[in-house]
């Protein structure tokens, strides 16, 4: 993977001490999306990996709120459709939900049960890993309905968090990490 590429990504991720409370270091993605070149890159390196490595994907997840902002594009650039999860009391219709931690607070994340068949491949796509919580939960949800994850992607992991030892076995990979 290119670092002239990477480079472009990374120096378009701020960070702001204590947000949303103290003792949390943020990492903020809006000067990437405001950054038509920049997001292009990214959604270019995106594409790459994941069409390195799985031949056939039939969606992309998206996770509440800011996978929201990646998924999507990647999914129309690979050709396929994109799935939302989203947090409680959202989506209509009949819904799995599941609970779960956030390095800064609790949440609840649901899913339409008739988002996905038993056995169609999905790829998860959210914008950052820090305790991976919110990644394990999305993993429960499409496991409930028996898909088949082929990979957790994120655009950021914050390595000290341990997100990737919450996934354990769970295929996993990030685009840019933290110390
Ligand atoms: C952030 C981020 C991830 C999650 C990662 O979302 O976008 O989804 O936290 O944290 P974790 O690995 O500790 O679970 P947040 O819940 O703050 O919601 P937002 O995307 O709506 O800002
Ligand atoms: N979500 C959870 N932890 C975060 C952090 N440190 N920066 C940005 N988003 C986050």
């Amino acid at each position: 993977m290119s670092d002239e590429r990477l480079r472009r990504v990374r120096d378009r991720v701020r960070s702001f001490p204590d947000f949303p409370v103290p003792g949390v270091l943020f990492r903020d993605i809006s000067p990437l999306l405001k950054d038509p070149v920049a997001f292009r890159t990214l959604i270019d390196l995106l594409e790459d990996h994941v069409r390195a490595s799985f031949p056939k994907i039939d969606f992309i997840v998206g996770l509440d709120s800011r996978g929201f902002l990646i998924g999507p594009p990647l999914a129309q650039r690979l050709g396929i459709g994109f799935v939302p999860i989203r947090k409680k009391g959202k989506l209509p219709g009949p819904t799995e939900s599941v609970s779960y931690a956030l390095e800064y607070g609790k949440a609840e994340l649901e899913i339409q049960t008739d988002a996905v068949e038993p056995g169609q491949k999905v790829v998860i796509v959210d914008d950052l890993l820090a305790t991976g919580g919110t990644m394990c939960a999305a993993y429960e949800l499409l496991k409930r309905l028996k898909a088949e994850i082929l990979e957790c992607l994120v655009v950021i992991e914050l390595k000290p968090l341990k997100g990737l030892e919450k996934l354990s076995s769970i295929p996993f990979y990030s685009l840019l990490q933290y110390d």
